[in-house]
């Protein structure tokens, strides 16, 4: 049987296997899931065994198990590293999905459910990619698994087990689904991802929560004073006050971007989309650049005061915000960070106290479009798209790549399949019954096209 033999054939289990994973609310930010991200760790460690990998086992770490998994065929051959991550974002606000996020529905061709996309689906097309494989006697490569359950909350536990796992990591290149393509009809790689650094900040007035009115207008109040820190971190060009900010950003090419001017995008279809009238971004720069190639200062929330039913006039004590900055080469996450800390202390007026508390961060990258792995998704790609894919840069973080590259000096190819418009980390987050079966398409083609430019 052919490899697309075998994929049509099987067509309906390898969805409602899927579906058994995304059922598994597997949140790595939420300790009240513990649990269920350890059974899911657990089923999916099931279905690489069942689908013929050796030595699966779930390696212990001071949070949630990395599964390893791994097929040597013959060591004269290369090895392929696959990595994903198992858990998902928390499903919150539940009440904006049409169908619950951990009961995978399908409708119009596509399936909700919270990590349909991002990344469990994308994680199950390499499972049973390399069941497809083993199965029509296809697998041309050696190939390793390395699937964590914390990237959603920094990976911290990721890097000390490369570190300590070298020898047994090693492969040739690392492929990665967890990015997109630019449309079902409209194949592309992302050579690129934005580095992150976030922080949470805490602006501190009085000692405790007061009458609005018999103590407002006379004394600074923290959610005015920190309302007004942040929009004063953007100019009129919606350029990043911060002081040395862009001194690293790496300038690109004149060519690059007028590639990336190519690049098909419809404004009116992205604004309808996100039902808004305009699209706002830094001056000089298209939507594309905006999201690939600059970096960005944007609150994730921000709270304090009274939330509470009906009105309660109080003048709070303290104002809260987690901010994320999004990173492009060559800034360096500590050092932005630092730069943040500093300017935001440095622009608090006299009368509040203020609190900067670093979280998780990373590094941007960058991967080269002329190697062996690239040429190779690329050869993969059009051969199951019809079309060759263009290089993209994604807007979103995998900061362990650049770790990967550090610790074990393994450079990735990302081979995604979703669409920005699947909604990670939204409600009603989906992927396309088409990008799960072209992924499995693809895969294989991409491990032969990889061992015949290897020899
Ligand atoms: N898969 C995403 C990253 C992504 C999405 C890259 C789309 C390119 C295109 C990943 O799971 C993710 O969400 N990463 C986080 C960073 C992490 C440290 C929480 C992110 O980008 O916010
Ligand atoms: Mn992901
Ligand atoms: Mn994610």
């Amino acid at each position: 049987m052919s490899v697309n033999q075998y994929i049509e054939h099987n067509r309906d289990r390898f969805l409602s296997e899927l579906f058994d994973l995304l059922r598994i609310p597997s949140i790595s930010a939420d300790s009240t899931r513990a649990g269920d991200v350890r059974r899911c760790a657990e089923v999916l460690a099931d279905y690489l065994r069942k689908a013929g990998a050796d030595n699966v086992l779930l390696e212990e770490t001071a949070g949630y198990p990395i599964i390893y998994g791994e097929k040597i065929i013959h060591p004269g051959l290369p090895t392929v590293l696959v990595y994903g991550h198992y858990d998902v974002q928390p499903s919150v606000p539940d009440e904006l999905w049409v169908t619950p996020a951990f009961e995978p529905t399908i409708r119009d061709g596509k399936i909700y459910a919270r990590g349909a996309c991002d990344d469990k689906g994308q994680v199950f097309m390499h499972v049973k990619a390399f069941e497809t494989m083993m199965q029509t006697n296809t697998l041309s490569c050696n190939i390793k698994f390395m699937i964590e359950g914390e990237e959603e909350v920094g990976s911290n536990n990721l890097g000390p087990y490369c570190k300590n796992n070298k020898d047994k990591l090693r492969a040739d290149v690392i492929l990665i689904s967890d990015t997109g393509i630019v449309a079902n009809d409209t194949p592309s790689i992302d050579v690129g991802l934005r580095g992150l650094s976030y922080v949470e900040v805490e602006i501190t007035g009085p000692r405790i929560d007061l009458h609005s009115g018999v103590y407002g207008g006379a004394v600074a109040n923290p959610i005015n004073i920190l309302c007004s820190m942040i929009a004063g971190m953007h100019d009129e060009n919606r350029r990043i006050t911060i002081p040395g900010f862009y001194d690293k950003v790496l300038d690109v090419s004149e060519s690059d971007r007028e590639a990336m001017g190519k690049i098909p995008f419809d404004l009116e279809d992205y604004k309808k989309h996100l039902d808004i009238e305009n699209i706002m971004g830094e001056k000089g720069f298209t939507t594309i650049e905006r999201t690939g190639i600059r970096p960005t200062l944007d609150v994730n929330g921000i709270w304090g005061g009274y939330i509470g039913e009906g009105a309660k006039t109080v003048l709070p004590s303290k104002a809260y915000a987690k901010i994320s900055m999004r990173l492009v080469p060559n800034q360096i996450s500590s050092e932005i960070t630092e730069m943040f800390q500093h300017y935001f202390e440095s622009i608090a007026p006299k009368g509040v106290k203020v609190k900067v508390t670093p979280h998780h961060g990373g590094e941007p990258v960058l991967t080269p479009t002329d190697s062996v792995p690239f040429r190779a998704a690329a050869m993969a790609m059009k051969e199951t798209f019809g079309k060759e894919p263009i290089p993209t840069r994604g807007g979103g973080s995998i900061p362990i790549v650049a770790l990967f590259e550090k610790e074990l000096q393994t450079k990735t190819v990302l081979m995604g399949f979703g669409l920005d418009s699947d909604a990670i980390h939204s409600p009603n987050e989906h992927y396309g019954i088409f990008n799960y079966f072209k992924g499995i398409e693809t895969i294989p083609q991409f491990f032969k096209h990889f061992a015949a430019l290897k020899q």
